[in-house]
């Protein structure tokens, strides 16, 4: 049986095409660049309308498969910007209605774990979702994956990609302040801010600019900001580890390709004797293939949802969702 699956929760187009066991026959992404400044919610709106339909031939034509063949169409509910979301949701709306198929809405954050635990492996770990739009510490605890820790304010993602446009880097930053990190050992003293289990990023954000402004160079400050950001991430996933006394980690989002972040966190791993694991760099970001994934689940242990209610949650939680298949697979 196959879904496809849509994600356009954000500036990432994606279509992707999975089977019942697992198996990923196509991924297919587009991701929108703006010129200058950040995302607007309807410029990505504009860009899914725009790249659905190719994307939805190149996913049938990478999986080798007739439209004819799909099964069921899954796309993400949430969380994400509004007008991107309901341009998503028409989409699968539309396919569900012209081939007569079934249709499931699904949340973003677990279709990022789901595909993490598809292609690693890993059977229950603590998560660290770090993305631009999401940084949380999640962990499946009774019927529910848990958010033990989270961003106050803004992503870390949404952080180093604000730096990086301020000081004139341009979008996405992540890429270039690792580059530029890797450069430098000079640390700059920096805020670090957990607050409990919580985290916070603007403070942080708002003195490496001041320093910029001062003068400050810019690699140390690039390999200030990552060594103070992910030693935040890490101690919060540490501590989930410790209370949940689970033996795994796992490591997903766009932010996840970064090497140090990974460095950091197989480290911390060694100490606890748990499993460290991150999905190939096309699965950590935003991506069809996670949707339709996520979509086999929810039809398999869920069904359906009937068309009027599949409505877009811009809101979406994470502790929202019930799991069963993740009951079934520890008992
Ligand atoms: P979401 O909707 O889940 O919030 P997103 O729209 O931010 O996702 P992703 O592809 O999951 O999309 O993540 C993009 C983020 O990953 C950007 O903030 C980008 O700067 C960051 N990123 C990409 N590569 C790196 C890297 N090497 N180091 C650090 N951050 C990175
Ligand atoms: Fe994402």
């Amino acid at each position: 049986m196959l879904c496809l699956g849509i994600e356009g929760t954000a500036e990432k187009t994606g279509v992707g095409i999975v089977d019942d066991e697992g198996n990923i026959l196509s991924s297919v992404v587009k991701s929108l660049i703006p010129d200058t400044g950040g995302i607007h919610p309807r410029e990505a709106a504009e860009h899914h309308s725009k790249y659905l339909p190719e994307l939805f031939t190149e996913a049938l034509e990478e999986a080798g498969v007739e439209a004819r063949d799909i099964d069921l169409v899954a796309f993400s509910r949430g969380p994400g910007l509004g007008p991107a979301l309901r341009t998503v949701a028409t989409a699968a709306r539309t396919i569900a209605l012209t081939l007569d198929i079934p249709i499931v809405g699904v949340n973003h954050c677990i279709g990022h774990i789901e595909i993490g635990r598809l292609t690693t492996g890993a059977e229950d770990p603590v998560s660290l979702y770090v993305s631009g739009g999401n940084t949380q510490v999640i962990a499946f605890e009774e019927n529910r994956y848990r958010v033990f820790g989270e961003t106050l304010d803004i992503a870390v993602g949404n952080m180093l990609d604000q730096f990086s446009r301020e000081v004139g880097m341009g979008h996405p930053g992540g890429p270039k302040i690792e580059e530029l990190a890797g450069k430098s050992s000079n640390y700059i003293r920096l805020p670090y801010t957990v607050k409990g289990m919580d985290l916070a990023f603007s403070g942080l954000l708002t003195a490496a600019l001041r320093k910029y402004d001062a003068g400050a160079e810019l690699e140390d400050l690039c390999y200030s900001l990552q060594e103070t950001a992910f030693s935040m991430l890490v101690e919060v996933t540490e501590r989930a580890l410790a209370h949940t006394r689970k033996r795994e980690v796992l490591l997903c989002g766009g932010v996840a390709v970064n090497r140090r972040l990974r460095m950091m966190l197989e480290k911390m791993c060694k100490g606890h004797y748990a499993r460290f694991f991150m999905p190939p760099a096309e699965y950590c970001g935003d991506n069809g293939a996670m949707i339709a994934w996520l979509g086999q689940l929810t039809y398999k242990y869920k069904g359906a949802d009937r068309i009027e209610d599949t409505t877009i949650i811009q809101r979406y939680r994470t502790d929202q969702v019930d799991i069963p298949w993740m009951e079934e697979s520890k008992e």
